[in-house]
């Protein structure tokens, strides 16, 4: 499962990360959901997100990091919030919409996580689904070039870069046989980030992790200068301070038949 994530590293940079979820969340066309689960919740964002939108339905949250869920019920107490490996987990009954923001990309073998999760709603549910599409992106190809390229490179060699998902037109034949209706899309962000070495930041909280868990003290902190100045070039500070990250992401909203 997952260990490490950083709360208050992740939500940094909370508006950009929960306006896709928004984006996603305005094509869900269920008018009165009875059960809704909102799978990698997280901190909760997204859960509170889900529970204003629909009032009276059950709203559960499923993760696998204790601290997230920590931060998550304290906040939403209203909430039900359970850890489980999202691999592994099965609704106790068949919810309405699955909502998964940001979550799906760190888990394998998507030809067979997608229709299972499909399967897993009741009747006319709805799978929502919203991951970054940015395995391209210099900002994660600098990761593994730059743990393969330092004194540091035997301590980070077993690091999983985060993985990369499949194509649109993949996920459209995964589901389409088992769906009423299938609509998938994606958007560029130009993510617009404040601060001193900010996509560093950014990354932080989320694709660089794995590599900075596993180190420590001034080696971890030579592979972050390494990794920030690697990234400069491609992500300038403006001249008004703000640097640009562009940001693809993909959404897929899929209803059972
Ligand atoms: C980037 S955060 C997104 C959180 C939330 N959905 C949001 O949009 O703010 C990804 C979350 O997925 C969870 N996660 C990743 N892999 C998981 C797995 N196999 N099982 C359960 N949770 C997982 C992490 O613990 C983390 O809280």
């Amino acid at each position: 499962m997952s260990a490490g994530w950083d709360p208050a590293q992740y939500l940094r940079f909370a508006g950009e990360r929960l306006r896709p979820a928004l984006d996603l969340l305005v094509q869900v066309p269920l008018p009165d959901p009875a059960q809704v689960v909102d799978l990698g919740c997280g901190a909760g964002n997204v859960t509170a997100m889900l529970r204003r939108r629909w009032p009276q339905a059950e709203v559960v949250g499923i993760d696998g990091s204790a601290a997230m869920l920590a931060e998550a019920r304290a906040v939403l107490p209203g909430c039900r919030f359970e850890r489980a490996d999202i691999a592994a987990w099965r609704p106790a009954c068949p919810p309405e919409l699955i909502f998964s923001n940001a979550a799906l990309q760190w888990l394998p073998d998507h030809a067979r996580l997608l229709p299972r999760l499909l399967g897993l709603l009741a009747g006319g549910g709805v799978l929502a689904v919203q991951m970054p599409a940015m395995h391209a992106a210099p900002l994660r190809r600098l990761q593994a070039e730059v743990a393969a390229g330092g004194p540091w490179a035997e301590r980070l060699a077993g690091v999983a870069p985060a993985r990369a998902i499949l194509e649109a037109g993949e996920y459209w034949d995964l589901l389409r046989p088992a769906c009423a209706s299938l609509d998938i899309w994606e958007t560029t962000y130009l993510h617009a980030l404040e601060g001193e070495d900010a996509v560093l930041q950014w990354a932080l909280g989320t694709s660089l992790r794995p590599y900075a868990d596993r180190l420590d003290g001034e080696e971890r902190a030579r592979f972050l200068r390494a990794y920030a100045a690697a990234l400069r070039p491609h992500y300038p500070r403006r001249p008004d301070g703000t640097t640009l990250l562009p940001f693809r992401r993909l959404f897929l909203l899929a209803r059972r038949e």
